[in-house]
């Protein structure tokens, strides 16, 4: 089976709605691989795996190991890696240098980085240099100690042309695609109208090119999420119900029964 390609994504910008969801482990990458054309492995496997109160925590090291479990669970999806916080920003050559890395030592299909404007020249370096990038711009987790939280971008009006601008230069940088994450609607709107690349959406608009989620926030398996997710399941509930019925179970000696040992 042939993984979905760059220019497949691209193609896909005007057409088909691209179905995205992070996943960081081989059983998780295998059940989101039977539906959706992109799995990100996502930097937000620090706080969702790792318990990691933000995702400045995380190493390079940590997105390869889960990015090799990843890549072992799909086969048909295209796998995004993220470039974690400090791994990319000093120079393009240090986002070369480690992008390289994670693609070698994963056979991943690309890199995401965060940032606009600012990582154009990188994104540019990249690219030219053979490494897909997915570029994301509005909210970008790994800006939070300078963003003050975590805030919906372009309330402010008068801010959205610096946003528009942030996702065209990632466009005219070479990126292959764009999430873009927590910003006003009509903003998102408006990106997706300005950028010849889709658009992926996450606390944005319908209208985005594709949607990405967090895996466990929509399977109802983290416990307080922000309001742009919708719980498609309840597997901690249902999690928490098993676990509660096993323990019962060994201590009325219930379990095991006939059938689960060996006479
Ligand atoms: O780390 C992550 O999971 C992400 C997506 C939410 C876009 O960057
Ligand atoms: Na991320």
């Amino acid at each position: 089976v042939k993984r979905v390609t760059v220019p497949q994504i691209m193609q896909a910008k005007g057409a088909a709605p691209i179905v995205a969801l992070t996943a960081y482990t081989a059983p998780m990458a295998m059940l989101v691989d039977a539906h959706a054309e992109i799995i990100l492995v996502g930097d937000s496997l620090g706080m969702v795996v790792h318990g990691m109160p933000s995702t400045l925590g995380v190493t390079l090291d940590m997105m390869i190991l889960h990015g090799q479990a990843v890549m072992r669970g799909s086969r048909r999806a295209m796998v995004v890696i993220d470039m974690p916080f400090g791994s990319y920003e000093e120079s393009p050559e240090q986002a070369f240098r480690n992008a390289a890395r994670i693609i070698a030592e994963t056979g991943c299909g690309a890199v995401k980085l965060e940032g606009g404007s600012r990582m154009a020249p990188t994104i540019r370096f990249m690219v030219d240099r053979g490494i897909p990038v997915m570029a994301h711009v509005g909210l970008t987790p790994q800006a939070t100690n300078v963003m003050g939280g975590f805030k919906t971008q372009g309330r402010d009006q008068a801010s959205w042309p610096v946003h528009l601008a942030d996702a065209q230069a990632v466009a005219e940088a070479g990126a292959f695609s764009v999430v873009v994450e927590g910003v006003m609607e009509a903003l998102a709107d408006r990106i997706t109208e300005a950028v010849p690349i889709p658009t992926i959406g996450i606390g944005a608009s319908a209208r985005c090119d594709g949607q990405i989620l967090v895996l466990d926030d929509m399977l109802g398996l983290s416990g307080r999420v922000p309001r742009f997710v919708r719980k498609f399941g309840d597997l901690g509930d249902r999690a928490d119900q098993a676990i509660a019925e096993y323990a019962a179970a060994v201590r009325d000696r219930s379990f095991p029964d006939d059938t689960q040992v060996y006479r």
